[in-house]
Order: structure tokens, then C-alpha cells, then sequence
């Protein structure tokens, strides 16, 4: 594979579980954005927002990327404000295909609540919240996308397998 597969999508919508199924399933490699950060600071995400602050950690996003854009064939996944930032953007779109995965409130309200390492959510774990967080970040991650899955009801393996193949049409054969 040429380039790199970036996974985006807001918090909960299956990122990291799909970039593991395309590595296990399809023998890419994946590599999470948060995981790498987690690991090279030294702390858990909602210490660096806590200790740092965010715009600190968004730009460890974007340096991330940049480092990142030197190698090939990574499927990565992002986290949910990656593509907010157009310059994220850019690193992206020179680099190889971004697949956006959606989920309705009512899911990823589901697949988040017990989950406490979310500092934009900590305080705020409810529907209309994520309904709202999601409705103003939805222009931004449409117009980064290559193209979108959706994820509500499915499995891992089903998106990856759509992934695939979607991927397989875009390569124009
Ligand atoms: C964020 C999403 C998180 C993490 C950070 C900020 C966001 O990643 O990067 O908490 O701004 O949406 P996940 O999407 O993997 O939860």
C-alpha cells in the first residue's frame, strides 16, 4: 500500500478498533496517534490537557503528523480534533487517503460513557453534548474526508471489510 490510511471520526466512533482489525485482519500496521503521544509524554491524555494544556497537545498532534509523513503504508488513527486543524489537514491529504467514520450521538454516547480519559467529555457525558460537539466539528471532518463509513450496528470486521474495498475502488482499477 502507498501512502498511509488515516482513520478520523469524533471520540468513540471506532477508530483504534478498526485500525486493529485492518492490522489483524489485513496485516497492516496501524499506529494510534493518542497511544504515541501517551508514550512519548509520559502521561495519560487528560493529564497533558490538565498539566499543558490543549493547544499544547494540539500541536503535538500536528508534529506527530509531520513525523509520521515520512513513512509509508501506516493505517493511522486519529484522534477525534485532528482535522480541525486545516495544517493537520494538509499533512494528510499529501500523504494518502482519510476515511471518516460516523456514528450516531446515541452510539458513541454508548461506547464512551465509562470511559474517563476524555477530557472534552469529563463533565459534559451526555447526548446533547456530544449531539452539539458533534454538529460543529461535522463541516470539518466532511471536507477533509476521502471518503466516510458508517458504523452504528456494525462490527469491526464489517467496517474494515467496507474500508477495503473502498479503498480497492479508489485505487481506480
Ligand atoms: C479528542 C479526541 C481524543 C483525544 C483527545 C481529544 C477530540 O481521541 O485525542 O481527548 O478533540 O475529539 P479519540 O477520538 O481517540 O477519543
Amino acid at each position: 500500500m502507498q501512502g498511509q490510511i488515516y482513520l478520523t471520526g469524533f471520540m468513540g466512533s471506532g477508530k483504534s478498533t478498526v485500525a486493529r482489525c485492518l492490522q489483524n485482519e489485513y496485516g497492516l500496521t496501524q499506529l494510534e496517534m493518542d497511544a504515541r503521544i501517551v508514550e512519548e509524554e509520559g502521561m495519560a491524555i487528560s493529564r497533558i490537557f490538565a498539566e499543558k494544556g490543549e493547544a499544547y497537545f494540539r500541536q503535538l498532534e500536528t508534529e506527530l503528523l509531520r513525523r509520521l509523513s515520512g513513512e509509508q503504508g501506516l493505517v493511522v488513527s486519529c484522534g477525534g480534533g485532528t482535522v480541525m486543524r486545516p495544517e493537520n489537514v494538509a499533512l494528510m491529504k499529501r500523504n494518502g487517503v482519510i476515511v471518516l467514520l460516523t456514528a450516531t450521538p446515541e452510539t458513541i454516547y454508548e461506547r464512551v460513557k465509562e470511559n474517563h480519559d476524555r477530557p472534552l467529555l469529563e463533565g459534559n457525558m451526555n447526548v446533547d453534548y456530544i449531539r452539539g460537539l458533534m454538529e460543529q466539528r461535522r463541516p470539518k471532518y466532511e471536507a477533509a474526508a476521502d471518503f466516510a463509513v458508517q458504523t452504528d450496528g456494525k462490527t469491526a470486521a464489517e467496517i474494515c471489510a467496507e474500508i477495503v474495498k473502498k479503498m480497492d475502488l479508489n485505487d481506480g482499477k
